[in-house]
């Protein structure tokens, strides 16, 4: 098992990059690490903040579910950083950290990673990873958005058993990038494209989103907290809204709280 160690995820770095690092934590046990960061600095706070954790103990996942977070199974990584926006564009922001983590995976030689609508990371078809945003302040200043990312590396048999949706570590397809080296990896990939988000915002990650789109022309199955329907994915909007087809007509999803599943 090959421990965290902050000197050398700071060495993985590139200059431009590690430059723009204002603090990196390396903890061994955390609750959440985009808990942490999120309590460590109130908007418009200084820099580009980063944390990572050999376990977490109430890891976060999407729309109220935990992340299984092992003890140094697996990379549970988080980065703060603020951005001037309207609320509306996070949904772009959080598709364009889905291309940042498929260049990261291409860079350690990890081919064939999908994204699906919005955040999943997938590999063969099934959960590699995810992806969390969360944000505080707003109101007229900048939001503080913590973005936190989540790896399978090498799950324990136990720890998989608590996952309720089919799912694959990076060992499984013959990946062991080390996961020092990943975390450097992730890091400069989300902080560069954060950069160019900032700069250019989702249009220019569009055409890469949809190249990665697990769900491309599939048919579907939308389920909200009360009701589901049927349609087929047709892409992402300028917004990174899911253009849903649904009898012949175009729909943009744009809400959080509903989750896509592929019609059995
Ligand atoms: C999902 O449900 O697909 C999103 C999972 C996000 C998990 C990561 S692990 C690091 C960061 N800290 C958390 O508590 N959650 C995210």
């Amino acid at each position: 098992m090959e421990l965290l160690d902050e000197q050398r995820i700071l060495n993985g770095l590139p200059a431009v990059v590690r430059g723009q690092l204002h603090a990196l934590s390396v903890l061994r046990e955390v609750d959440s690490t985009n808990r942490f960061l999120l309590e460590a600095e109130g908007p418009g706070g200084a820099g580009i903040q980063a944390c990572v954790a050999e376990t977490q103990t109430a890891g976060r996942g999407r729309r109220g579910r935990s992340w299984v977070s092992p003890f140094g199974a697996n990379l549970y990584l988080s980065v703060s950083r603020s951005f001037s926006m309207q609320s509306e564009s996070l949904q772009g922001l959080s598709l364009t950290v889905g291309v940042a983590v498929a260049r990261a995976m291409r860079s350690i030689d990890v081919q064939g990673i999908a994204l699906k609508w919005p955040n999943d990371i997938q590999l063969g078809g099934k959960k590699l990873g995810g992806i969390l945003l969360e944000m505080s302040g707003g109101s007229g200043g900048p939001w503080r958005v913590v973005t936190g990312i989540g790896v399978n590396i090498h799950m324990p048999e136990d720890g998989g058993a608590n996952i309720d949706q089919p799912w694959t570590d990076l060992a499984s397809h013959g990946a062991h990038p080390g996961r020092n080296r990943l975390a450097s990896r992730l890091l400069t990939e989300v902080i560069i494209a954060g950069g160019e988000f900032i700069e250019t915002g989702f249009e220019a990650f569009r055409r890469e989103w949809e190249l990665l789109d697990a769900l491309h022309d599939r048919e579907v199955m939308l389920q909200g907290d009360a009701s589901s329907r049927r349609g087929i994915a047709r892409g992402v909007d300028a917004t990174g809204a899911l253009l849903l087809e649904v009898d012949g007509q175009r729909e943009r999803i744009v809400s959080g709280d509903i989750s896509v599943r592929e019609a059995r």
